[in-house]
């Protein structure tokens, strides 16, 4: 008897999303489009048998991780609900049997049929662990402090610009919700409010869609992002020049994480959120003001040039350090070649050359790659953000200046994962983007000090002449306020969160 019901057990487990309890009458419809956007610059994610097959190498259960972690940029509309818990006991008590079941971990992205309607990640700011009286220690001194903390002096933040939801007490947790259509998203909003029953309030909303046609994949200056996330042991396969960063990197417990934490905290992940507002129309302006020279190509094709080497990437997404003086969008669209670069070229010297790529460029500001030697393994984040807020309208285009209108704001929501937030995020935006060695990060660096639009130096930028200075009066991207979160493992929502 027992073995005949093996076959239709092994079934019915292949056929059945994770976690179906009694409540899972609400299981979703079998997808046949992804929820998830995959142009041809950005790594493929891993098929469901190549994970499964690394990840039982490595020891990691892709079926306890939060799906947001590992997949990278790829998500088509995704909204960010950030809530204040107004009954904890109520919470919890609805937590296990109502929320869980529609939590999305990493298994289920992966193909499209096991995917949901809506993809559901939930993680909590340290206020919202404490609301919820989960008091363990775990073990980063950024998230329990917020982001909020000496942001003008770690991040560079002018404060008067953030969000008052960001610079408030409110902030407990947030729901990233993520489908390939906004009703979906809407109604999954719906489905998670009633599960809750009142017991939270919405603190805060962000929207964010992939960019329409052509642009998708492609953050609001026009350049595309997302190629160049870490390979993770226990998940993804190295393509050509991608690095591979120990798991521990990004999930707590994990190989590679020497902090100590408490047990039930293993493969969660610190979720760094920032809102950052682009103004693309003043940016666009800069590239035609500042245009560079070079005598072969058009002033339109010289603005291109300043803004790819601002970059470090040309809009295509193909490498400046590959195809220096023009685009290549064959090469952008080949993830076998577009991400195979180290700065380091035969005949050439790593410490001073900058006519292939300028040591300012963000690319090679947040990730250095041969110019340290051994390559750095310590520093790294998963991007996981999307753009938000609608195009430039004609208006803006033509007056060169963005709108003040708020319904016009448009941006990255910024989305890194990390282990420790000191030494990702914070790393990557205080002690490279924002130093002042070589020029601030044309892109993304500040003074340090939370001034806004103070000058910005960077050399390098010119081939034709390295030493020259293109100095930045203003602000491209403007911080609108963020917060730390944990992203904790589904068992850790099970067993510790839920009551
Ligand atoms: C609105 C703000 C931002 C814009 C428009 C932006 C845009 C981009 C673009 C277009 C790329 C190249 C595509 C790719 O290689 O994936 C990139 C890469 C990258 N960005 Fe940003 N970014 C922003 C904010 C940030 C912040 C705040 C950080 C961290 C503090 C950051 C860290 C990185 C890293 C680590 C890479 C990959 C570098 C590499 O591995 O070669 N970015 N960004
Ligand atoms: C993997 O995680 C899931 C979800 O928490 C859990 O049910 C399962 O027992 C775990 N598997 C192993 C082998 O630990
Ligand atoms: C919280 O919810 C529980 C369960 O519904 C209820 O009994 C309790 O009165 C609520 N507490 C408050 C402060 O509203
Ligand atoms: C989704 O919900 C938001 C907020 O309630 C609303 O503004 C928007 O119109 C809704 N979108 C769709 C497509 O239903
Ligand atoms: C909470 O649940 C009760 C019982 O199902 C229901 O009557 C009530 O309307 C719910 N309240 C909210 C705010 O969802
Ligand atoms: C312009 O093209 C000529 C002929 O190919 C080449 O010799 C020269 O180096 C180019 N100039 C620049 C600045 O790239
Ligand atoms: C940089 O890449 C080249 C080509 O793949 C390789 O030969 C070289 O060893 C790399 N340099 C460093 C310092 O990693
Ligand atoms: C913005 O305006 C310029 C002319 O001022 C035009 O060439 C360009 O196509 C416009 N861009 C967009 C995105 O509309
Ligand atoms: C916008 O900037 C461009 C480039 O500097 C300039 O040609 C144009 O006159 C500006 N338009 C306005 C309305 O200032």
């Amino acid at each position: 008897m027992r073995l005949a019901f093996v076959p239709f057990l092994a079934v019915a487990v292949a056929l059945q999303p994770a976690f179906c309890t009694p409540s899972s009458v609400l299981k979703p419809r079998t997808r046949t489009n992804s929820l998830l956007i995959s142009p041809a610059a950005l790594p493929a994610l891993p098929s469901a048998q190549q994970a499964a097959s690394a990840s039982a190498d490595a020891g990691l259960n892709l079926t306890n991780i939060q799906g947001d972690i590992l997949i990278g940029m790829k998500k088509n509309k995704e909204l960010f609900f950030f809530f204040t818990i107004i009954n904890s006991t109520l919470f919890r008590s609805q937590l296990g049997s109502g929320i869980l079941p529609l939590i999305t971990p990493t298994s289920q992205l992966l193909a499209v049929d096991t995917q949901p309607t809506t993809a559901v990640n939930l993680a909590f700011s340290q206020r919202g662990l404490t609301t919820l009286d989960i008091t363990d220690d775990l073990g980063d001194t950024a998230f329990a402090n917020g982001q909020i903390d000496n942001v003008a002096s770690i991040l560079g933040d002018e404060t008067s610009n953030w969000e008052s939801a960001f610079a408030g007490t409110s902030i407990h947790g947030v729901f990233l919700l993520a489908s390939d259509t906004v009703d979906n998203v809407n109604a999954t909003l719906s489905q998670i409010q009633a599960l809750l029953n009142g017991s939270i309030t919405e603190a805060y909303s962000l929207q964010g869609q992939a960019r329409p046609a052509d642009q998708q994949g492609h953050e609001h200056f026009g350049f595309m992002d997302g190629i160049s996330n870490p390979a993770v042991t226990g998940f993804s396969t190295p393509l050509p020049g991608q690095q591979v960063i120990d798991p521990g990197l990004f999930l707590l417990g994990e190989t590679g994480d020497t902090v100590t934490r408490p047990a039930w905290a293993k493969d969660g992940s610190f979720l760094a959120f920032r809102q950052l507002q682009q103004r693309v129309p003043e940016f666009n302006k800069f590239l035609v003001d500042n245009a560079l020279s070079n005598p072969n190509l058009t002033a339109d094709q010289n603005a291109e040039l300043l803004g790819a080497r601002m970059m470090g990437r040309w809009k295509s997404g193909a490498p400046v350090d590959l195809t220096p003086t023009v685009d290549d969008p064959v090469l952008a669209a080949d993830p076998q070649r577009n991400n195979n670069f180290n700065y380091s070229h035969p005949g050439f010297d790593l410490d001073t050359d900058q006519t292939h790529c300028p040591f300012s460029a963000h690319l090679r500001k947040t990730n250095p790659r041969a110019g340290l030697t051994p390559e750095n393994t310590a520093n790294h984040i998963i991007r996981a953000g999307i753009p938000y807020g609608p195009e430039v309208t004609d208006a803006e285009n033509a007056s060169n200046v963005s709108s003040t209108d708020p319904s016009l704001e448009r941006g990255l929501a910024f989305v890194a994962y990390q282990s420790d937030i000191n030494a990702g995020f914070a790393f990557l935006q205080q002690f490279w983007a924002n130093n002042a060695g070589y020029g601030v990060d044309p892109i993304i660096g500040t003074d340090g000090l939370g001034q806004p639009d103070v000058p910005r130096s960077p050399s390098g930028l010119d081939p034709a002449d390295p030493t020259r200075i293109i100095t930045i009066e203003q602000d491209f991207v403007v911080s609108r306020g963020g917060e730390y979160f944990f992203s904790p493992s589904l068992s850790a929502i099970q067993n510790t969160l839920a009551i």
